[in-house]
C-alpha cells in the first residue's frame, strides 16, 4: 500500500531518500509523523529512521542546504532545523531497559528491531523514502489495522514495565484520538500501573504537559484510569473541567496551564516552575474574588480560577476590564510626587487599582489626587 506524500513535504522526503540510499542506506518516514500522514493530519515535525548510519545522511542533507545540525552519537541521532520543519534522524537501534522506569540502553538493530523496540502498534509503523518504493507502507505489527479500528496495542507483555511513562503517553493518544486500549493492553497497563511511582518527577511532569495539551479529554482519560490516585494527583470534577473550557472558550485563553495546575494543586510532589508554583499559591488562597489576588494571578491560570471560586462572574469582568484597572501613572511619575520605588509603590499602584476596579477613580488626574491626598494624610 502506498501512502500519499504531501507537496510540502514530499521533496524534503525525495532528497533524504535519495542521500541515505547513495549511501547504501533504506530509509523511512517513521513513528508519529508515518501515524499522522495515514491518518491525513498535518505533521508538526520528521522523523526519518535510517538502516544504517543516520548521522551521515542528517549531516549531507544539512550540507546541501547550509543548516545547522546537532548530533547525538551516545543515541545514534541527530537533529536538522529546517526552515518548516524540525527533522531527526536516527539509526535503526533496538533498546534494552535495564531496571523498569530507567532510560533505554540504545544499540545498533535492524528494521524490524527499531519497530519491535516502539510504544504501540500504530506508531511502529514505517513509510519508504527510498527511492525504488517511495511511499510504500511498510507495517510488520498490524499497525494499520489498529489505527482503522481505534485501538492502542503495545508490542509486549513488558512494555509499560520497561517504560511506565508509556502508560501517559497512552493516555495522550487515547485523548486526541478517541482511541482506546485493546483488552490485551488495558491488563497490562493495570498490572504495571504502580511502576508510574519510579519514574522521576521530571519525565512524569513533561508526560502530564502532554497530557494537558489535549484539553479535557486528557484529564478525563488519565481520570477514568486512576492514574491521579497513583501519583497523588488532584481528582477533578467534571464540573471543574466544563467550566475551565467555558472561560477558555469565552476568553480565547488556552486551557492547558489550567488544566495542568488543575492537577498539580494538592501536590507539592513535582519540580514545578516558581511561576507555576506562584499561581497555584495565590489560587489556593482564594475563597472569594480578590481583585488584588486575581491582578497578580498570570492570565493562563483565570481560567482555573473560573472555575474554583464560587462568584466566577467576577473572573468574567476582571478579564473584561482589566486594562482599564491598570494604572495609568508610572514609576517615574510616581517618583516626581515623592514616592521611591519598592513596596511602597507597589502597594499604591495595587490601591489604584481597587479603586479603579470600584469605579472610584477613572482618570489619571483622579489617581494623581488621590497619591496626593495619601501623602498628605
Ligand atoms: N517512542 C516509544 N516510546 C517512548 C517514546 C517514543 O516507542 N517512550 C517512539 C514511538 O514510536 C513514537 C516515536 O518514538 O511514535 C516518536 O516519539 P514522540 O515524538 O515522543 O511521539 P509522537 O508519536 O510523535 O507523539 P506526538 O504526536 O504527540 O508528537
Amino acid at each position: 500500500m502506498f501512502i500519499p506524500i504531501p507537496d510540502n513535504i514530499s521533496p524534503i522526503l525525495k532528497e533524504i531518500g535519495t542521500i541515505s540510499y547513495s549511501k547504501g542506506h533504506r530509509a523511512y518516514l517513521v513513528g508519529g509523523p508515518a501515524r499522522d500522514l495515514i491518518l491525513k493530519r498535518k505533521l508538526k515535525d520528521i522523523d526519518i529512521m535510517v538502516e544504517g548510519n543516520a548521522i551521515g545522511v542528517a549531516e549531507e542533507y544539512a550540507r546541501h542546504h547550509n543548516m545547522r545540525v546537532k548530533v547525538h552519537p551516545e543515541f545514534l541521532t541527530a537533529k536538522v532545523k529546517g526552515r518548516k520543519f524540525i527533522i531527526d534522524f536516527a539509526s535503526a537501534r533496538k533498546e534494552t531497559y535495564p531496571t523498569p522506569g530507567s532510560l533505554p540502553i540504545v544499540e545498533p538493530g535492524n528494521f524490524e528491531e527499531d519497530m519491535r523496540r516502539r510504544d504501540f502498534t500504530i506508531n511502529a509503523m514505517a513509510i519508504s523514502i527510498t527511492p525504488d518504493n517511495f511511499g510504500e507502507l511498510i507495517d510488520i505489527v498490524e499497525g494499520l489495522n489498529d489505527l482503522n479500528k481505534g485501538v492502542l496495542r503495545v508490542m509486549h507483555e513488558k512494555s509499560f514495565q520497561d517504560d511506565p511513562t508509556r502508560i501517559l503517553r497512552g493516555i495522550r493518544f487515547s485523548a486526541r484520538f478517541g482511541f482506546t486500549f485493546e483488552d490485551k493492553t488495558l491488563e497490562y497497563l493495570r498490572r504495571n500501573i504502580d511502576y508510574l511511582k519510579v519514574v522521576s518527577r521530571e519525565r512524569i511532569l513533561r508526560e502530564l504537559e502532554f497530557i494537558s495539551k489535549e484539553g479535557i479529554e486528557g484529564i478525563r482519560v488519565l481520570t477514568k484510569h486512576h492514574i491521579h490516585s497513583v501519583l497523588n494527583l488532584c481528582t477533578v470534577e467534571d464540573k471543574i473541567l466544563n467550566k475551565i473550557i467555558e472561560f477558555s472558550e469565552k476568553t480565547g485563553i488556552n486551557p492547558e496551564k489550567s488544566l495542568l495546575a488543575s492537577l498539580l494543586m494538592c501536590t507539592d510532589d513535582f519540580p514545578l516552575t516558581s511561576h507555576m508554583r506562584k499561581n497555584i499559591n495565590l489560587i489556593k488562597s482564594l475563597g472569594t474574588f480578590d481583585i488584588i489576588k486575581v491582578a497578580r494571578i498570570d492570565e493562563d491560570y483565570l481560567p482555573l480560577v473560573y472555575a474554583y471560586i464560587e462568584n466566577s462572574e467576577e473572573v468574567v469582568k476582571f478579564f473584561t476590564v482589566r486594562e482599564r484597572i491598570s494604572p495609568e501613572i508610572s514609576g517615574g511619575e510616581m517618583k516626581k510626587l515623592g514616592i521611591s520605588p519598592g513596596p511602597e509603590m507597589g502597594k499604591i499602584l495595587e490601591e489604584i487599582m481597587v479603586l479603579r476596579w470600584q469605579g472610584r477613580i477613572k482618570t489619571k488626574d483622579d489617581e494623581i489626587k488621590f497619591i496626593k491626598g495619601r501623602l498628605n494624610a
